[in-house]
């Protein structure tokens, strides 16, 4: 057939990013998706760079996969930038990536609008420099109206500590009588996390070839499906994505329960 190579493959277009869906259902594209982004700095050394080289490649990747997923129809990303454990870093490396999100999110505001990117942030306040909470605050202000995909940022989050936050919020609802202990179930709990109000990740992603969680919505990744990739996040491309969608979509999701063959 004449035409075959030319329509074999359907592809979209955002700005310069191209995304091949061939293969792809598109019915079927996690809603929520949270990526680990690992593998900055050995990407970094790999090359003869220092590490912090490869923290600044890796917010580029982020932008690239932001507007490849929402092309893709992803709703949510959940993208891990910095955790509560990161502090333990050398504090050349640690202000490196504030003064990184900061810069971030004083330069992508624009690109995050004229893309209708959403921005949101989970994870604790406490010890953030000042400069960075008001990058974050107006980050937020700035693009609440967008209906389009949304970032979701988690700095200085952890799992644990985000958990031992909302039993903390509950107990004090108890404590102060306005909520009932037999009350407390899921939706209370997920009520009181940095996401509520977002959907449970379908899909966890991790490149850089380490099969870790690493403290990352361990509530919500309950029953995520997890992709991993030795590729390391500075060199993850759209073709990743799409590599990794393809996976979720040949898994089956039982929750805990049975699908009937
Ligand atoms: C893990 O790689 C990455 C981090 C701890 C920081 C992630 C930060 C960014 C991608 C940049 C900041 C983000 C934004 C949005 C501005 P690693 O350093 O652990 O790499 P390694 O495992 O090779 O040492």
């Amino acid at each position: 057939m004449v035409f075959k190579g030319l329509f074999q493959t359907r592809r979209k277009v955002a700005n310069n990013i191209v995304v091949d869906t061939a293969g792809l259902d598109m019915n079927n594209i996690p809603e929520h998706i949270a990526i680990i982004m690992d593998g900055n700095g050995r990407w970094a050394k790999a090359q003869g760079k220092v590490r912090t080289f490869g923290h600044q490649q890796g917010a580029e990747t982020l932008k690239t996969i932001v507007k490849a997923a929402d092309k893709l129809g992803v709703k949510v990303i959940s993208a891990y930038a910095f955790s509560t454990e990161n502090w333990k870093r050398p504090v050349t490396e640690v202000n490196f990536i504030m003064e990184l999100l900061s810069r971030y999110l004083t330069n992508e505001i624009q690109e995050f609008n004229d893309n209708n990117v959403q921005v949101r942030f989970i994870g604790s306040r406490e010890g953030l420099p000042e400069v960075v909470k008001q990058k974050m605050d107006h980050a937020i202000e700035e693009t609440k109206d967008n209906t389009g995909i949304i970032l979701n940022l988690a700095i200085n989050y952890g799992g644990q500590a985000e958990i031992l936050h909302a039993v903390q919020g509950i107990a004090r609802e108890v404590a102060e009588g306005r909520l009932d202990v037999a009350k407390i179930d899921n939706q209370v709990v997920e009520d009181h996390l940095y996401t509520a109000g977002l959907p449970a990740p379908d899909l966890l992603i991790r490149p850089g070839g380490d099969l870790r969680i690493s403290n990352f919505l361990l509530w919500q990744i309950a029953y995520a499906e997890i992709w991993t990739t030795k590729t390391y996040w500075p060199d993850f491309t759209p073709d990743h994505l799409v590599d990794a969608i393809l996976a979720y979509q040949g898994r089956e999701r039982r929750f805990g329960g049975l699908v009937e063959k």
